[in-house]
Parts: structure tokens; sequence; C-alpha cells
């Protein structure tokens, strides 16, 4: 498979280092062409290109029954905008606290923003990287202002207590949604909202295109009319909203890659596992808990020796290995956000000075694995005082 660009802005590869010979960090499962074209051959036939259609109807049906009955599917245009209009369908006051962890890709805290809200960064459990409802609990007193939500983060998946968060939101009043953008195999239940990314680059995707999970009908159907102008089944604009349907085109590659999803999977586990073997004799790197058995995605983010993650980027970019600082150094570095309250982040700085993206992909072959785990123990013996 070819090493596929995911970003425009990816560096070049430094001079010296041949194109064929690097190894890019991620590279998209994407279903073939001859795999959505039965679906196209179905929308040609329908005619029916959008809106609601009968593709994307199917499609959020598959999508609840890998959740527990009566749970609802309302897809959206990516999962930033279900992140922005899943707190837009929530009525909270504008102005008010949203309390997310620093320890998140952007798209988090520009939800908050665009939703009319204040980012508060609180800091994340040390183990997991996860605002855990009683690290949030602990510093509620401290908050900023009001508190109206909070937006809890599946670290690159890892399965999320949907249940402990809603015990949260029932015990406090702060309205919980869950952002587990990585999240497609690990999450089942959505006892408060949770939305799913199908960016390309997730281990589902459709391209651009993510939805939200919920037990919820009445804010589901409130969610379903942000997507779609405020409509409710008839031409009249109750409120505010927007457009962010997916189409019957992006909802045909969502329903190809679901037909073979089993074995994507296992591709992703296979891969994860052999990773695991390479770098079994190697104490010092260690794997997010459960990945690779108990759940996957598309990433591998490991854990370094504390605040050696530069040094370690810099060794593997030098042996042609690409890596990437997926989260950066968090959210309240970002110069969008700079200006955000913020909680004392001492274990999201320690996790970005020593966590690392590592390649990572379906089809990561043997000679990459090889090359990947020996370059990485050369960098780590380079550490050594
Ligand atoms: C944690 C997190 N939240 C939100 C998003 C946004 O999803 P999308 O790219 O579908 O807008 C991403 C994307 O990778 C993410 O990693």
């Amino acid at each position: 498979m070819p090493a596929v660009k995911i970003d425009a802005l990816d560096p070049a590869p430094p001079s010296g280092v041949g194109r064929a010979a690097r190894i890019p960090v991620a590279s998209p499962a994407m279903p073939r062409a001859s795999d959505i074209a039965p679906y196209l051959e179905r929308i040609d036939s329908a005619g029916w290109y959008s809106n609601f259609g009968p593709l994307v109807l199917e499609l959020e049906a598959r999508l609840a029954a890998r959740f527990a009955p009566g749970t609802h599917i309302v897809t959206l245009a990516n999962g930033t905008l279900a992140l922005t209009l899943a707190l837009e369908a929530l009525s909270l006051p504008k102005g008010s606290v949203c309390a997310l962890p620093s320890w998140t890709f952007v798209a988090t805290a520009h939800a908050v923003r665009m939703a009319g809200l204040v980012p508060w960064f609180v800091d994340v459990q040390p183990d997991t990287g996860e605002l855990t409802p009683e690290g949030l609990l602990a510093v509620l007193p401290g908050a900023p202002g009001p508190v109206a939500a909070a937006i809890p983060v599946a670290v690159m998946g890892r399965p999320m207590d949907s249940r402990a968060w809603r015990a949260f939101q029932d015990a406090t009043g702060v309205k919980v949604v869950i952002d587990a953008a990585a999240g497609f195999d690990s999450a089942a239940a959505a006892r408060v909202p949770v939305m799913v990314s199908l960016h390309a680059t997730k281990t589902l995707g459709v391209g651009e295109g993510g939805f939200i999970a919920s037990e919820d009908p009445e804010f589901s159907t409130r969610l379903r009319a942000m997507t779609n102008f405020a409509f409710m089944g008839d031409r009249i604009s109750r409120h505010v909203a927007t457009n962010a349907k997916l189409s019957e085109y992006a909802a045909a590659v969502g329903l190809a890659a679901l037909d073979r999803w089993t074995a994507t999977r296992n591709r992703y586990v296979a891969a994860a596992r052999r990773l695991g073997i390479a770098l079994s004799d190697t104490p010092e790197v260690t794997f997010q808990e459960g990945w690779g058995s108990d759940w996957i995605s598309s990433t591998c983010l490991v854990r370094l020796p504390a605040g050696s993650a530069s040094r370690v980027e810099a060794a593997l970019e030098a042996g042609g290995i690409d890596t990437r600082r997926w989260w950066g150094s968090g959210c309240h570095m970002a110069p969008a956000f700079r200006d955000c309250p913020s909680c004392a982040l001492p274990v999201t700085e320690q996790l970005a000075a020593s966590t690392l993206g590592l390649p990572f992909f379906a089809d990561l072959g043997a000679e990459q694995i090889h090359r990947t785990a020996s370059t990485l123990k050369v960098a780590l013996a380079g550490l050594q005082p």
C-alpha cells in the first residue's frame, strides 16, 4: 500500500532519505472503489443524493446496532461539527464554562468556542491521559465561572465509561458529551452523547464525517434539526442552525467500510500484535492498556522515558521513520486557546514530553516493524547518560 499523505501539511522527507524508504506514520484503510460501487449504483437508481436518503438511514441503523438497544445515531459532516452542534443542542447559556482536557486534539477546543462556550482546561490522569469524573469533581469548586458542560476525551480511542459520566452529570447538572473521535471500535454505550469521527484517518472512515450516539431521543431530534437549518419535517426554520448533513456518497463509503469492518479490524489487531512483539524486550516503551487486544485504533501512542519524546522523534526522523506528536503540547499552548482559563496542567505537560505516535496502519509490514523497533531501541540506548 502506498504511503498516504494524511494532510496537505505533511512535511516533505528531508534530503538524503529516499521517499520510498520512509515509513509513514499513518496510512488510511479506506474501502476500495469496487467495494463502494454497488452503493453508488443504488444512489444512481434512487436519484437521492443527500437530505437523509436511504443510504444515510441504513448507515445510521447499522451504527446503532453496535450500541445498546434504544441508542439513536445522528450522522454529521465531520466530528468537529458534531461536537459543536451537540453542545448547541444542549441549549447551554452562552458564555458559560465547558471543562475539557488540554490533552486532546484542538478540534475539541474549537468546538467549545464555536458553540459560544468558554473552554476551561483541566488536567488528566497520569496513567491513562484521560479526564475522569473524580478528577473533574475535585477541581469544580475552583472553576472560573458557572460550568455548564464537560467534554472528556477518549485518548486515541481508548474505551470510556459513559455510565460513570452519566452519574457525574446526574449529580452535578453539568452536561457531558464524550469526544471518542478515534473510538469507533471501543464506543459501545452512550449513556451521555458520544461523538465518533469518521475521518479517513480513523479505523472506519468515510473521508469526512462523524456521528453522535445518544440514548436520549429528544436530544437526538434536536441535534438532527441542528444539522438541517432547524427544520423538523417541514421547511420552518425554528432557530439558528446550520447544514451539517452527511451526503449519500459519504454514506456509501461508510456502508462499504462496515461490510469489511471485521477484516479491517483483524488487520489492525495483527499489526498491533506484531509491533508489540517487536518491542516486547523494551520495557521503556509502553503501549496504551488493552490496545491491540481489547480495543484497536488507527494510531499507536507509546509512552517513552520521561521527557524523551523530542529526542526519540528526532532519531526516528533521521532514520526515515515518521512519527507524530498527535496532540502537540496540549491545546492550552495553541495560540487559538492561550487566553482560555486553565488549571495547572503538570500531567498534560509530562504526557506531551513523553508520548509519541509511532507508524501504525493496517498493512504495517514486517520490515517496517523491524526498522521502527530497531531504530527506536538505538534511540533509547542513546538516551542513557
Ligand atoms: C480527539 C479528537 N476530537 C475531535 C476530532 C475531530 O474529528 P473530525 O476530524 O472528524 O472533525 C478529532 C480528529 O481527529 C480528534 O482526534
